[in-house]
């Protein structure tokens, strides 16, 4: 599992490496751009204006939100990719803290409309995920949604035959999101494919 140091060193090609796989319509990163956009098209359908970012890595889609007046808050751990996120959005609220630890003191009382999470939750353990969403849950408005993005399957046989399919490219420190599994945690969860290995993920409060 890369920690914040090895983000360091991805940041500067990062966004290169995932259009790279993206394009080539190869796991890991096979519908990401769909992932954002069926993100951002959620967002953009609601009338919130308050979002958190949670592992908003270089800002791909946080700085499309901002660009358009969203309020933007941040958390990531790297701080390379914080300093390339500010860059692009000098007034956002962008933290440096590691996640699975729970949010920062800083946002203690906070609530959001959006928490979103792109390709960053299959850091955590399954425990540690629905702990940690029922942590943001705290955290959303009343109508609020958690929208979180990532490699991600329906079932654990779709993962199972991604896993066959990508040979010696999976990557077994990872722990991706299952919605047969979320659900028994979150029966009220809805889950959109995306492509052969991701999907989005909208919590309600
Ligand atoms: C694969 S990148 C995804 C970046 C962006 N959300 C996107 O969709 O392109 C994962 C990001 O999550 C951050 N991250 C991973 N684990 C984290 C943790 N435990 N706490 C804070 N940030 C973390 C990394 O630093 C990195 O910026």
């Amino acid at each position: 599992m890369l920690g914040s140091k090895g983000f360091d060193l991805w940041a500067d090609g990062y966004d290169k490496s995932v259009n790279l796989s993206e394009e080539a319509d190869e796991y890991p990163f096979a519908g990401y751009k769909k992932v954002l956009a069926g993100i951002y098209g959620i967002i953009k359908s609601g009338n919130g204006k308050k979002i958190l970012d949670v592992g908003f890595g270089t800002g791909v889609l946080s700085k499309k939100l901002y660009d358009e007046k969203y309020l933007v808050y941040g958390i990531d751990f790297s701080g390379r990719m914080i300093e390339i996120a500010k860059q692009k959005m000098p007034d956002a609220v962008l933290i440096q803290h590691d996640f699975s630890q729970g949010l920062p003191p800083e946002l203690a009382g906070e609530t959001f409309d959006y928490i979103i999470c792109t390709y960053a939750i299959h850091h955590l353990e399954d425990v540690q995920k629905v702990n940690t969403l029922r942590e943001w849950m705290e955290h959303l408005t009343e109508g609020g949604k958690i929208l979180v993005g990532d490699v991600a399957f329906e079932t654990l046989d779709e993962m199972e035959c991604c896993k066959v399919r990508s040979g010696e490219e999976w990557d077994e420190d990872e722990s991706y999101p299952v919605a047969e599994v979320l659900k028994q945690e979150f029966p009220s969860l809805q889950f959109q494919k995306m492509s052969f290995c991701s999907g989005v993920f909208s919590f309600s409060g």
